[in-house]
């Protein structure tokens, strides 16, 4: 079967692949789920790993099939799987465990071992092709009702550990009510995070470039959130207006600005960084300012990757809300479709489109 892959650490290599086809049998114990790939979504990390700046075949293979964000229906099952059955919708997690404590209570996004395993990223093949099999461990069902959404589970998986996790080491506050989120970026994490925070009844300021009225204003403003266009409004005259933010997170694939967003963090605040930044960009700070600041304001900086099991529940569980908050807002973000695993150059040129909010590939008809 068909597959669009790489050569990593070669630049531009996406070709088409022929690739075996998966069996049940691979995952033992009879927990095999055989997943039908019908939309699959990318993302600067497949432009990154294209790039040559990101990501490792499998050993013993020169290539890796890219694609981590997966949508398909369940083709069929081993005898043993409970969680889901043939005619489902469902989404798969995109890392695997390793060996560390973290990977062996199902918490592998927190793994404390160098070598991470992910699905189309980092030695795994992912699921930009026609068939995949996994352990039903790995598998999560998307409600029918939200198969409009398809390929944004897992970036929401992303964003809800994201915000989940800032919540979670806030518990060092004993009490704790964030009352204004800034968001950096409204690109797919940018927005969906404005989503989580707006669900959670914050005052969201999500900030990005482009002049208002646009694409991104709109889906922002119909999530009752505040779209701040940096070309327009600086952040600074927000923080007069609104004072710094209980909680910021940086989604805006710039080290730069993940790093500047210090300086807007109020007092006990949390500073969540999401993006995954394969360059070498070096940028300079006011180290001494932001130290002290740092310092005497308690504040604290939060790296966030991948996702498990739990965060792609709940992220779930968020979209089906923010559809029923904010009907048909979402599925504004899915913007630019590419018809069939063939057309890969199309995708790869899509992902450079700064007007592309997201790409997805349309593998197969239902
Ligand atoms: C993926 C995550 C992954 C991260 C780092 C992101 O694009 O969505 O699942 O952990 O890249 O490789
Ligand atoms: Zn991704």
């Amino acid at each position: 079967m068909k597959a669009i892959a790489v050569y990593p650490g070669q630049l531009n290599s996406v070709h088409l692949e022929e690739i075996p086809e998966p069996t049940l049998d691979q995952v033992p114990g009879g927990k095999g789920v055989l997943v039908r790939v019908l939309k699959v979504g990318v993302d600067a990390t497949d432009r990154e790993i294209n790039d040559a700046l990101y990501g490792n075949a499998p050993p013993g293979d020169k290539h890796l099939v890219l694609g981590h964000e997966s949508f398909g229906v369940v083709e069929a099952v081993g005898p043993e799987v409970r969680r889901v059955k043939p005619g489902d919708y469902v989404t798969a997690t995109v890392r695997r465990p390793g060996q560390s404590i973290y990977d062996q209570i199902g918490t592998c996004d927190m793994t404390s071992e160098e070598t991470y395993y992910e699905r189309g990223i980092n030695l795994l093949h992912g699921f930009l092709t026609e068939k995949f099999v996994e352990d039903e461990e790995y598998i999560v069902r998307v409600p029918q009702g939200l198969k409009h959404l398809h390929v944004l589970m897992e970036p929401m998986s992303c964003a809800a550990k994201a915000v989940e996790q800032a919540f979670e080491v806030q518990r060092r506050m004993r009490v704790w009510s964030p009352r204004t989120a800034f968001v950096m970026g409204a690109g797919q994490i940018g927005l969906l995070a404005t989503l989580i925070l707006r669900l959670r009844g914050l005052d969201v300021y999500t900030f990005a470039r482009g002049a208002a009225p646009n694409l991104k204003s709109d889906i922002v403003t119909g999530m009752e959130a505040t779209y701040v266009s940096t070309s327009e409004r600086s952040v600074e005259e927000v923080v007069k207006e609104v004072g710094k933010a209980d909680l910021i997170v940086d989604a805006t694939g710039s080290s730069h600005v993940a790093m500047g967003s210090m300086q807007y963090l109020g007092l006990n605040g949390v500073l969540v960084w999401t993006s995954i930044t394969g360059g070498e960009h070096s940028t300079s700070l006011e180290s001494d300012r932001i130290n002290l600041e740092w310092v005497l304001g308690n504040k604290l900086l939060l790296g966030s990757v991948n996702a498990n099991r739990g965060h792609f529940e709940s992220g779930i569980r968020d979209l089906a809300l923010g559809e029923v908050m904010y009907p048909g807002v979402l599925c504004r973000i899915l913007t630019h479709p590419v018809d069939g695993l063939e057309n890969f150059q199309q995708m790869m040129e899509l992902l450079e489109d700064p007007s592309a909010l997201k790409v997805y590939v349309n593998v197969s008809d239902e």
